[in-house]
């Protein structure tokens, strides 16, 4: 039913991005509301003739390097920033086109469950007010009134809007960093001597280079700004809520493997060049590089000599018209994609169900056995000096046991897993694959006698959702986790929620997993695929009556009952939902159960290997979506201990899970789009009006080449809130603190050890609070958690919200559009006029 395009959509990962957005002097004139840019104090503007030469200039360093014997198999090659910068700012836009995709974007954005919040952000939750539906219309104003005519500019204003919500559920794929991005010199580290010690920044290349006659010199400022003001400025428009982990993305890391957004810039730093002055009194300038694409098949800058060439080849390509025209446009797609699925803030479970769709249809759905799915004492990424006893085979979690690469009596185990998905979207089994590395390591630890375990979460992003509840149900077997999601409403989604819930009924679900049986159903009918192919997005939807649970996990008596909508916050959403996981159809994963239901339910009676203040959670800040939601089950419901390492310099508590703790995210074109084809294929409107009502309401593919966008779908709520405030707006504090020392920065297992000593060992204090102190407290006497947030406001952003608002008659011609909810609700806070 959804045909060839979709099929390969489904192939599409969903993404999250990082950005520094570049000084842009246009911005500061152009709209009051766009936030500060990130970069200071360098602005360099290109004349005329440098914008007129810029892309002609790459295309001549193209030329040459074709020549060369690495452009061969090279994907990328180097150019000097400032011709790079030329270039991009030369791109222009033309007014329709670009209209038109920040009107889908526009009606795309309102899915953004905390839109309401993010506009008018909780006490203390620090986080600055963003209201994303005026900025957009600020900057479509700006677009229809000519005072943005480049496509680059366009660009980084819409992600710096998008990116001061510090929701890594929210973006857009953008074609240009994928064209063209920036990079340093070198990476930085931050480090402590002890880890308890505040932490100083290095040039790493410095760090590796000491010896007993060479002490690196920390750097005090950044082109002529401290250092710390210019760190945190940098990272600034980092995905997470915490500026503590936002300040971590700067440097660069071993585990997980980055070099840091101090050294890789997606977007223009605003400068050429950039100077470093050090603790030893010397100042030294450096110049920052760029990296264009390059297709070894065929030179693109041949073609793409001017920025209208960009514009017309690359960026005005409709992706749903196959052109000639678009040179380097699908390759720029697929890279552009690419490169946000490496950030893992994905709901992949959509694309593994079909990917078990066409398995089980060609016959071979069948998992192997579990000797077959994991490896045994082999290399591990993350940690390069020690191996881990078992790993799953797509190398997303290991298994250590301390004692093996210790020699000592250990009675520590370690599991360590930085993404709930493989890094490699053609990975194996991987659900499959991590239970089973996952339950043989459990099993060892037990035959072993293990007593401790840590889990190193550092870097986590998230990935399948099912994932992290199995591997909480591996841990507690009889602890039934709860997560309790919502879904803002919205009349598209009232919509949605009607077709799949009359769609994919209670008959329908019995009849399918009756089809389907175990999981492997090799012998569907066609009927029964499709039937399945609606079901699987019902599913991802969360938008069906029967394939959900209440917030006590009973079936909802009626649609009513199950959409709502609920008034809260002065906004709308659906009632508390939760997985019913007993169906096979509701967890989205055929032949995968969760241990402790369906296949796996008698795992329910085994007991915990560990017992909950034996474990020790350990994260780099950078924990989010499935990883936010397996550390509220851990850390709410077992009480379990937390370490987060890194952070800005400040001695200060800092938050455990620092990422978004929304529990979906759902991408515009992969699915979006696709429950709208659904609906529209099944029903018919009744009248001129109510199609006239769903082109208002529905999103519609984007006709510019925009690989895709995203939005946060699923609230997660903790029960025992009575405000039911989305717990990324709750910043809680680790138990204990620390920061990186040369060694932990570079060996995980250096880490642990010293985390088994806080923990377990004779080792007290850490840099802020303590393990020894097994008293976990979540929240408040009645377990509300309590924010070491700030309340709002870092001042590096003008703030949306709080600086004067456009009046109603500049808004995106509100007769042809809806603005849901954020009007009403702006309306009623003090100070600002509302939309
Ligand atoms: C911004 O541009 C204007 C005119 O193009 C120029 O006069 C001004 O100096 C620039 N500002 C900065 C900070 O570079
Ligand atoms: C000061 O420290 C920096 C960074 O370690 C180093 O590159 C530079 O050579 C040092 N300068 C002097 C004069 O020692
Ligand atoms: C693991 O592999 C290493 C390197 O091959 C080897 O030295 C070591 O003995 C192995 N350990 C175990 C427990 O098999
Ligand atoms: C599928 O069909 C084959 C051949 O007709 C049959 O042997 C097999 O039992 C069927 N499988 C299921 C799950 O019904
Ligand atoms: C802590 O224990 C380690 C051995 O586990 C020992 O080497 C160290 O000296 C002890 N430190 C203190 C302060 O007791
Ligand atoms: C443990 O933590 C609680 C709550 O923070 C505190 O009141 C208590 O004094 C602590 N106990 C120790 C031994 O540090
Ligand atoms: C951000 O912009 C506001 C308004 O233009 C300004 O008052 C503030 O000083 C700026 N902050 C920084 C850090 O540049």
């Amino acid at each position: 039913m959804l045909g060839k395009a979709t099929a390969a959509l489904l192939g599409l990962g969903s993404l999250a991005r990082a950005v520094a957005v570049p000084q842009d002097n246009a911005s500061a004139t152009t709209s009051a509301r766009v936030p500060n840019s990130t970069s200071s104090p360098g602005s360099y503007v290109p004349s005329a003739a440098d914008l007129a030469s810029g892309c002609a200039n790459i295309g001549r360093v193209a030329a040459s390097f074709a020549r060369t014997p690495e452009s061969r198999t090279a994907t990328s090659f180097q150019v000097d920033s400032k011709i790079a910068y030329d270039c991009l700012a030369s791109i222009p836009l033309e007014k329709e086109p670009a209209l038109d995709f920040l009107f889908e974007l526009s009606k795309f954005v309102q899915f953004q469950s905390t839109i309401t919040y993010l506009a008018r952000p909780p006490a203390n939750s620090g986080q600055d007010p963003m209201d994303i539906l005026g900025g957009l219309t600020d900057i479509y104003n700006s677009v229809d009134s000519g005072s943005i005519t480049s496509w680059n500019e366009l660009e980084t204003r819409v992600d710096a809007l998008l990116s001061g919500c510090h929701e890594g559920h929210l973006y857009v794929a953008w074609p240009l960093p994928s064209l063209i991005n920036f990079r340093s010199p070198f990476s930085l580290m931050d480090l402590s001597p002890d880890g308890k010690q505040a932490s100083r920044v290095y040039v790493a290349s410095d760090v590796r280079a000491s010896s007993s006659t060479f002490r690196p010199s920390e750097i005090t400022q950044i082109d002529g700004e401290d250092v710390v003001t210019a760190i945190e400025r940098l990272t600034y428009y980092e995905a997470s809520q915490s500026p503590d982990t936002r300040w971590n993305a700067a440097f660069q890391s071993q585990n997980p493997p980055k070099l840091g957004s101090f050294y890789a810039r997606p977007r223009y730093p605003g400068a050429n060049t950039f100077t470093l002055t050090f603790q030893n009194g010397t100042t030294t300038e450096y110049r920052y590089t760029a990296t264009a694409l390059w297709q070894s098949e065929s030179n693109i800058w041949s073609v793409l000599t001017t920025g209208q060439a960009i514009w017309d080849r690359v960026i005005n390509v409709d992706p749903n018209t196959r052109s000639s025209r678009g040179s380097g446009a699908s390759r720029l797609r697929t890279r552009a994609l690419e490169e946000f699925r490496k950030r893992k803030l994905n709901n992949e479970q959509l694309d593994e169900t079909f990917r078990r769709l066409e398995k089980r249809q060609s016959g071979s759905n069948t998992p192997p056995p579990q000797s077959q799915l994991v490896r045994y004492n082999s290399t591990f990424p993350d940690t390069p000096r020690v191996r881990p006893y078992i790993q799953d085979i797509n190398q997303v979690v290991g298994g250590y046991f301390m004692a093996d690469y210790a020699g000592d009596d250990s009675k520590t185990a370690i599991i360590d897993i930085t993404g709930f998905a493989p890094d490699d979207p053609n990975g194996r089994f991987p659900t499959h694959a991590v239970q089973a590395a996952v339950e043989l390591f459990l099993a060892e630890a037990q035959r072993r006698g293990m007593q401790q375990l840590i889990i190193d979460v550092r870097g986590n992003g998230g990935g399948y959702v099912n994932m992290g509840y199995d591997l909480y149900k591996q841990l507690f077997p009889n602890s039934d986790p709860y997560s309790g999601n919502r879904i803002r409403y919205h009349p598209a989604s009232l919509r949605i929620a009607e077709a799949f819930t009359q769609l994919i009924d209670q008959d329908v679900i019995n009849g399918l997993i009756q089809a389907i049986g175990g999981g492997m159903g090799e012998n569907l009918s066609n009927a029964q695929a499709n039937a399945y192919q609606v079901a699987s997005y019902a599913s991802l939807s969360g938008l069906d009556q029967f394939l959900n649970l209440d917030k006590d996990g009973n079936k909802f008596n009626t649609f009513n009952d199950f959409f709502g909508p609920q008034n809260i916050y002065g906004d709308k959403f659906t009632s508390i939902l939760t997985y019913d996981l007993n169906n096979l159809l509701a967890v989205g994963d055929l032949s995968y159960d969760v241990t402790g239901y369906g296949d796996r339910a008698s795992y329910r009676n085994r007991s915990p290997p560990f017992t909950p203040e034996n474990v020790i959670l350990v994260t780099d800040g950078v924990c989010a979506s499935t990883c936010g939601i397996f550390s509220e089950f851990l850390r709410n419901q077992q009480r379990i201990r937390t370490v987060v390492v890194g952070g800005r310099p400040n001695g200060e508590p800092s938050a455990a899970v620092g990422g978004t703790r929304g529990a979906q995210v759902i991408q515009h074109t992969a699915h979006m789009l696709n429950f709208v084809q659904i609906v529209e294929n099944n029903f018919t409107p009744r009248d001129a009006a109510e199609q006239q009502e769903w082109n208002n309401i529905f999103p519609r593919p984007f006709k510019l080449n925009i690989p895709e966008a995203a939005v946060n779908w699923k609230d997660n709520i903790r029960r025992a809130d009575p405000t039911e405030t989305p717990l990324q707006f709750y910043l809680e504090a680790a138990d204990c603190r620390l920061y990186y020392t040369p060694q932990t920065l570079s060996f995980s297992h250096e880490l642990w050890a010293q985390v088994d000593r806080l923990a377990w060992g004779n080792e007290t204090d850490c840099a802020v609070g303590s393990l020894k102190n097994a008293t976990v407290v979540t929240g408040d006497a009645n377990g509300v958690p309590i924010s070491i947030g700030s309340n709002g406001d870092t001042g590096f952003n003008s703030g949306y919200g709080d600086t004067p608002q456009l009046t109603g008659d500049k808004i995106i011609d509100t007769a042809k559009f809806i603005w849901y909810g954020v009007r009403n609700s702006l309306g009623a806070s003090g100070g600002r006029r509302g939309y």
